[in-house]
């Protein structure tokens, strides 16, 4: 059973997988690179990283309409519950939620966290989302190079997702580093080109990870997908 991953632009990204749809970070609302409405996506389960804006994005609106679980740290599903979500889990850093598409931990990542009004988000975290059908996808949400991505990069990596904008996130010299740490199969950017200061060349970071590294980078256009 094939699964489906679709960038929806920034770090937003939809996963198809059995009878699941997954969204991760649906920032679609004033995100110049987004190609898809909100209004168009039915997913039933949605993943954040963390509370800022540009990855909180449209969950609210998303999950009032479809009834889908919203999976974030304590604060961030929280505050995701306060603005009259019903349906939120609320696991923290380390620890593993299991629903009905698999189980997603909460990783560690080296950035910061508030909410869109400016409340306390906690900690931000990457997502190590592991499918019933085996598949393991890393998204790293916004981070920092850390050397502990080894340890991530330990319990074997399919896919991963990393920023490569630079000036917000590590950049895309660090991003090879991170790379060969974490040992995907396959490796997608993100976080790039939505804004003047994270304008990035994927085609020459692609070039790179293929030089550098022994994963296969696929860069995908907004709206464009990849089935592994
Ligand atoms: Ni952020
Ligand atoms: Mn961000």
């Amino acid at each position: 059973m094939g699964t489906k991953i679709t960038w929806l632009g920034h770090s937003a990204f939809k996963i198809e997988t059995g009878d699941h749809t997954i969204l991760i970070d649906p920032f679609l609302t004033g995100n110049p690179l987004a190609v898809t409405k909100p209004e168009d996506l039915n997913p039933d389960f949605i993943l954040l990283s963390h509370g800022h804006g540009d990855h909180v994005g449209d969950t609210v609106a998303i999950a009032k309409r479809t009834g889908a679980l919203v999976v974030g740290n304590f604060e961030v599903a929280g505050w995701i519950g306060k603005q009259g979500v019903q349906n939120t889990s609320s696991p923290n850093t380390g620890g593993t939620g299991k629903y009905a598409f698999g189980s997603v931990q909460l990783t560690l990542a080296f950035h910061s966290s508030s909410m869109p009004d400016g409340s306390y988000g906690g900690s931000p975290n990457g997502l190590f989302i592991t499918l019933n059908n085996g598949l393991k996808i890393y998204h790293a949400g916004d981070t920092a190079l850390y050397s502990d991505m080894q340890l991530v990069g330990a319990k074997g990596i399919d896919v991963a997702i990393i920023p490569i904008g630079d000036f917000f996130t590590m950049g895309p010299e660090d991003s090879i580093q991170a790379i060969q740490w974490l040992k995907p199969r396959y490796v997608l950017p993100c976080h790039y080109n939505t804004f003047p200061p994270i304008a990035q060349d994927a085609a020459a970071w692609a070039n790179e990870v293929n030089t550098r590294t022994l994963s296969n980078a696929i860069v995908l256009d907004p709206g464009g997908a990849y089935q592994f």
